[in-house]
């Protein structure tokens, strides 16, 4: 039996760090760039490595069925989470292995199996990513509708059948409004007790609610970093109406050079020169079927410092990713900020995760040691 706090994600370093995205190609870009990460399961496995050596908190992949169009078809190639978890957790030893489950697309007893099954291969490393779906298209390949008013309705109701299962216990029915269930039970139970890490990944006012009755950490987007405060205001508000806490993460993109401008002008090439605006046009008109939250956070244009700065607008940069563009002191300053606003950690993704992470390794790292961010 295995603790919570033995897992990654309630480790000693102050701010902590995850790789996100990795399991597609494009990473977290909506760029045409040759350069893109081709998502080549030897390569998952080598970064995998990697960040298990280097003490990088967790790897979390994306649930994704179809890639966005446009030339480069970003996202098109992914592998399937629960699979990529199993198999990731067999060959790392620290490192937290998230897998990200589409509620209406997994039952919540194959959920509560699956993770069982990674958290022993992991000896208590798993999480659970619950998503509740934006993407009709996605979806029809399935042939489920999503409901973007009732979506986190039922992944309430999905999560309290998958956390009850591995609680333990008889087996139990379950008559409820979106499932009606017979005999439920799962062996074996997960490692972590009572069941593993539970992130959810969302934005809105309902994703929030939702998290703050279920999930560990809520895994979220902020573009600029004043918006940070007043995020993990409204977070900490949800979740204390439940009399709970829960750990708040971003999600960033990192372009790190030894300079300011080789940083700057390998973003702007790929972001920008190389935006796949198809690709962000599909993302944008799918995103506002189905979003619930203020249409102006679909459509907004992603002003960061470089943005500003530069008067372009970076289209192919993933919409909702943060980005850490500049030299090894520059993404420091901006984790201590991000720190100083009360988020957890944050997740980073590069254009070309395994050719760029050495140097965030070997640069970065230790300066977040020395800034008191990260323990070693
Ligand atoms: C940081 C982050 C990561 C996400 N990861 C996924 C994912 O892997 N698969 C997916 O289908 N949706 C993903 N989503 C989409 C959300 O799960 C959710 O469906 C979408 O944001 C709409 O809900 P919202 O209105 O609460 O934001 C992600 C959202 C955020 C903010």
């Amino acid at each position: 039996m295995s603790a919570r706090r033995d897992h990654p994600m309630f480790g000693p370093n102050p701010f902590k760090l995850g790789v996100f995205n990795a399991n597609c190609d494009g990473g977290l870009t909506i760029s045409r760039a040759p350069e893109r990460w081709p998502a080549r399961w030897d390569d998952i496995v080598e970064l995998a490595k990697l960040c298990d050596r280097t003490g990088i908190e967790f790897i979390l992949p994306v649930a994704k069925w179809r890639g966005f169009g446009g030339a480069a078809n970003n996202l098109g190639r992914s592998f399937e989470t629960l699979t990529h978890g199993a198999a990731l957790a067999a060959v790392t030893e620290r490192i937290a292995i998230f897998s990200t489950i589409h509620v209406p697309l997994v039952t919540p007893a194959f959920a509560a199996k699956a993770l069982a099954t990674i958290d022993h291969v992991s000896h208590g490393r798993a999480g659970l990513n619950i998503v509740c779906g934006w993407n009709q298209d996605e979806f029809d390949q399935h042939g489920v509708t999503i409901d973007p008013e009732r979506r986190y309705d039922q992944g309430l109701e999905w999560f309290r059948i998958f956390a009850r299962m591995l609680e333990g216990g008889a087996p139990f029915d379950w008559d409820g409004e979106f499932y009606k269930l017979k005999g439920l039970v799962t062996d074996p139970l997960s490692v972590q007790r009572p069941w593993p890490v539970v992130m959810s990944a969302g934005f809105s006012p309902k994703g929030r609610g939702f998290a703050a009755q279920s999930a560990d950490v809520l895994f979220t987007t902020m573009t600029e970093i004043d918006q940070g405060k007043g995020l993990v205001d409204n977070v900490r508000a949800h979740a204390a109406k439940y009399d709970r806490r829960i750990d708040l993460y971003t999600m960033s993109h990192a372009v790190c050079r030894p300079s300011r401008k080789e940083a700057e002008d390998f973003y702007y090439y790929f972001a920008e020169e190389m935006a796949d605006r198809d690709s962000l046009d599909y993302y944008k008109r799918q995103k506002g079927l189905t979003s619930t939250s203020d249409p102006r956070y679909i459509d907004r244009p992603l002003m960061t410092r470089f943005s500003r700065a530069t008067g372009k607008s970076y289209s192919g940069s993933y919409p909702g990713a943060y980005p850490l563009v500049g030299t090894p002191d520059d993404l420091v300053e901006e984790f201590q900020r991000m720190h100083g606003l009360g988020l957890a950690g944050t997740s980073i993704s590069f254009l070309d995760y395994l050719k760029e992470m050495p140097f965030f390794v070997a640069e970065v790292m230790p300066r977040m040691v020395k800034a008191g961010l990260r323990v070693g």
